[in-house]
């Protein structure tokens, strides 16, 4: 059960070696920049870091960087044995085999829990109580929701959403969000502003890891992201009614804001540093959310994923599950033995994407990456395809360039696809049409090849087992 309780979780984390509290990091800068040194130099060897003794703040008043930003903290979220975090092909494989029996369980309402220990009313609501940092150098403010759940109910079918949405504090009680279009948060939230209603919103910014993993990937319309967080957990998550709004909201969150988006008000939001490596243009005008209680724990921590030029805090499980996504899917397109995935940190998770196969047949390698530029989740925003084979790791990046440099042959083996589909984030997109190109990249040993390609040279297994056996000092 520690996927649910964020202070069990980080107990679980300082068990394995791999918390550390920071003290006297200045909210204005400070946290996201010490956050992004330590990523940029270890990546997911970076342990996961709690800020505390914040200047202006009293002690207690916590922030948090990095949740499941390494293996081991991500086999934790997941309820995974650690000991599977030492290989990340092996923990992809057996995510998915635990995903194959996961089914969703409805939240368990409850009247009290820790969150409802504080509770800030109308005039009492003060956003900036907490320690809201600037996260990077030239955001356009202090960004509150980051590492956050936006609950939302559907005004038409009562449907209960839960997505991770940038928030911005504007005021002591006003926030705004960026919410892009297509989101599930958005379609609820438009519909109410549409009607010229109010549209009722939750905000969780000190959230589980088993929400906060919910609340950041696109389930399926009929899954809501509370039943799927209770679906890994193996058990409800525990959920009070909000004072204002009815909606469910996790009890055991460690800070929580209420209150609702006006049909008629804006406020000018951002710009953010983006899961890109860039900042998002200007500010623009947003909906004004009206915050009308808070909630939180007794010495609360704020969640916070500060997304910008790779690597950082929370790019590992985004590179992971979205591995473990496209296997499936490339499975379900009824592509025979796909042995491995990995969408590399450095591209974001989303631009450099390597699938390594058992090849069959002739063409299988180009089927392979064709597919996988397209589908989901990686058919949004792509760029680079590689396709291996089953003898390269495609998570080490030297197999995967050494396999490009001398598997390929550049005027056959790249395929372009043009007018594909792309966002306004992308830096390489410019006015209105959304495209983008992609390459795919056969990296494999021509089919027709297979029994002729020279042998590799590279120490036998047997030989590497016996040196290492024979000399055990050298490898200390
Ligand atoms: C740290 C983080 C921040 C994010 N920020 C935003 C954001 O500001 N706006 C947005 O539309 N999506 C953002 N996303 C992506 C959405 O959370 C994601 O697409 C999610 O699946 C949306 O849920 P939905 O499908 O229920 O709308 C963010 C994701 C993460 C992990």
């Amino acid at each position: 059960m520690i996927q649910t309780d964020l202070r069990e979780f980080l107990a679980a984390v300082e068990a394995g070696g791999e918390l550390k509290t920071v003290h006297g990091a200045h909210w204005d800068k400070e946290l996201g920049a010490v956050t992004e040194v330590l990523y940029r130099e270890k990546v997911e060897k970076s342990p996961l870091l709690l800020f505390d003794d914040i200047p202006d703040y009293p002690k207690g008043m916590r922030c948090m960087y990095g949740m499941m930003g390494s293996p081991l903290r991500l086999a934790l979220t997941l309820g995974m044995d650690p000991d599977l975090a030492g290989d990340r092909m092996v923990m992809l494989n057996a995510y998915r085999e635990k995903m194959k029996d996961h089914s969703p369980v409805p939240p368990r309402m409850v009247n009290g829990g820790p969150v409802l220990e504080n509770i800030d009313r109308d005039g009492d609501v003060d956003l900036l109580k907490f320690p809201v940092p600037i996260h990077h150098e030239d955001d356009g403010g202090r960004y509150i929701g980051t590492a956050c759940g936006v609950i939302t109910r559907d005004p038409d079918d009562g449907r209960i959403n839960m997505g991770t949405y940038r928030v911005q504090v504007m005021d002591r009680n006003i926030a705004g969000s960026y919410i892009s279009s297509g989101k599930q948060g958005r379609i609820h939230r438009d519909k109410y502003l549409a009607a010229g209603k109010p549209c009722p919103m939750a905000i969780v910014v000190g959230i589980d890891p088993a929400c906060f993993l919910a609340a950041r990937y696109t389930l399926s319309d009929t899954v809501p992201e509370l039943d799927w967080a209770g679906g890994l957990a193996g058990a409800p998550i525990e959920c009070f009614e909000g004072e204002v709004t009815g909606l469910p909201i996790p009890v055991n969150s460690e800070i929580v804001l209420e209150g609702e988006v006006s049909p008629d008000e804006t406020v000018m939001e951002g710009p953010f540093g983006e899961w890109t490596g860039y900042y998002s243009g200007v500010a623009n005008e947003e909906p004004l959310i009206r915050i009308k209680r808070v909630y939180y724990r007794t010495d609360p921590i704020l969640t916070c994923a500060a997304s910008q030029k790779p690597p950082h805090s929370h790019l590992f499980e985004r590179c992971f599950i979205r591995s473990a996504g496209l296997m499936d899917s490339l499975q379900g397109a009824g592509i025979p033995d796909v042995k491995g995935v990995w969408c590399h940190q450095a591209g974001a998770g989303r631009t450099f994407i390597v699938v390594s196969i058992k090849q069959r047949y002739f063409g299988h390698a180009n089927q392979v990456g064709l597919v996988a530029s397209q589908v989901n989740p990686t058919g949004y925003v792509g760029r680079y395809m590689i396709v291996v084979d089953d003898d390269i790791d495609p998570s080490d990046i030297h197999d995967v360039i050494w396999a490009m440099g001398m598997r390929s042959d550049p005027s056959r083996d790249i395929t372009h696809l043009t007018r594909c589909w792309s966002s306004r984030l992308d830096p390489m997109v410019t006015g209105d049409e959304l495209y983008n190109s992609r390459v795919v990249i056969d990296a494999c040993i021509p089919f027709e090849r297979l029994e002729t390609f020279p042998k590799v040279a590279q120490t036998s297994p047997e030989l590497a087992a016996e040196v290492k056996k024979k000399f055990p000092d050298v490898y200390d």
